[in-house]
C-alpha cells in the first residue's frame, strides 16, 4: 500500500460501469447492449456503409437515453477529486457518455468518441448533437447530409492516444473504474501504467478480464466505492 504523500499523478480510466447506475446500460451484461445488438451491424464502418439507417438509429436512440441520464455518485465524487486533487489527474474514459462533465470534471478525455457530437464526413466538422441524425440533417458549416455519430467504431483509431501514454507514462497510480478489461487498447493501459512504476488499483462490480494486473481490486457497485476511495485518496490516507 503506497502512501498518498508519495503519489501526484492520477490516471483513471472508466468504462459502462460507471454508468451503470445511471441507467445507462453497459455492452457485455446479460442485459448490455450486445446482447440485443450485433457488434457487425452497428458498431463498425462497414454497418455505416452497409445500413446507416440501422446504425444512425441505435445511435439516435443512445442519444437520448444520455440526455434522460444524470450522474450519479461515482461521477460526482470523481468530479470532486478533479476540483481538489493539486497535482496531474486525468480521467480517460471509454464512455460516450457526458456524465463525468455534467457532475462537473473538467480534466476528461473521450477515447471512443461522444454521443452529444455529431462529425461531418464532408467537411471535418463536429458539431455538439442532441437531435436525432436518421433524418439525415444538413452539416451547420458546410450544408452537406454527411453527418455521423462522433464515435470510434470497432477498427478505427482511438482519440488521443498520444496523450494517454504520456498520462500514463508520468502516473504515479492508475485507477480503473467499471470497466471489463475486454477491449484493446484501453484493457493494455493497466500493464502500460504498471510498466512505469505506477501503482494501480481496481473498482468494478466483479473480477475484470484484466484483475491480475492489479495490485489490488475492490468489488461492489461504483457509486459506493468510488466515494469511499476518492474519500481516502483527498484524506491523504493510503489508497
Ligand atoms: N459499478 C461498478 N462496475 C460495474 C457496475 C456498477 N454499478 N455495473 C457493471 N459494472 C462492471 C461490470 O462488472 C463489467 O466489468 O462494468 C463492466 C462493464 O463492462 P462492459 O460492458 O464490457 O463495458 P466496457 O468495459 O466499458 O466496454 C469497453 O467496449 O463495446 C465497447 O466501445 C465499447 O467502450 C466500450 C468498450
Amino acid at each position: 500500500m503506497r502512501d498518498m504523500a508519495q503519489i501526484r499523478n492520477i490516471v483513471i480510466l472508466s468504462g459502462a460501469g460507471i454508468s451503470a447506475e445511471s441507467g445507462l446500460r453497459t455492452f457485455r451484461a446479460d442485459d448490455g447492449l450486445w446482447d440485443d445488438h450485433r457488434v457487425e451491424d452497428v458498431a463498425t464502418p462497414e454497418a455505416f456503409r452497409r445500413d446507416p439507417d440501422l446504425v444512425q438509429r441505435f445511435y439516435d436512440e443512445r442519444r437520448a437515453n444520455i440526455m434522460a441520464a444524470q450522474p450519479n455518485a461515482a461521477h460526482h465524487a470523481l468530479a470532486r477529486l478533479d476540483r481538489e486533487w493539486p497535482a496531474e489527474l486525468l480521467i480517460v474514459t471509454q464512455n460516450i457518455d457526458d456524465l463525468h462533465e455534467r457532475a462537473g470534471a473538467g480534466r476528461v478525455l473521450h477515447m471512443h468518441g461522444e454521443g452529444l457530437s455529431a462529425w461531418c464526413s464532408a467537411c471535418d466538422a463536429r458539431h455538439h448533437w442532441t437531435g436525432t441524425l436518421r433524418d439525415k440533417p444538413p452539416c451547420p458549416a458546410c450544408g452537406a447530409r454527411a453527418l455521423r455519430p462522433d464515435i470510434v467504431w470497432f477498427g478505427e483509431m482511438p482519440y488521443r492516444m498520444d496523450e494517454i501514454f504520456a498520462a500514463l507514462s508520468r502516473a504515479d497510480l492508475f485507477v480503473s473504474i467499471g470497466t471489463s478489461g475486454a477491449v484493446y487498447p484501453a484493457a493494455g493501459f493497466v500493464e502500460q501504467a504498471k510498466s512505469c512504476g505506477a501503482r494501480t488499483l481496481e473498482l468494478n462490480l466483479e473480477r475484470s478480464q484484466g484483475s491480475h494486473w492489479f495490485d489490488e481490486t475492490r468489488l461492489g457497485p461504483a457509486s459506493e466505492r468510488v466515494p469511499e476511495w476518492v474519500e481516502d485518496a483527498l484524506g491523504g490516507r493510503p489508497c
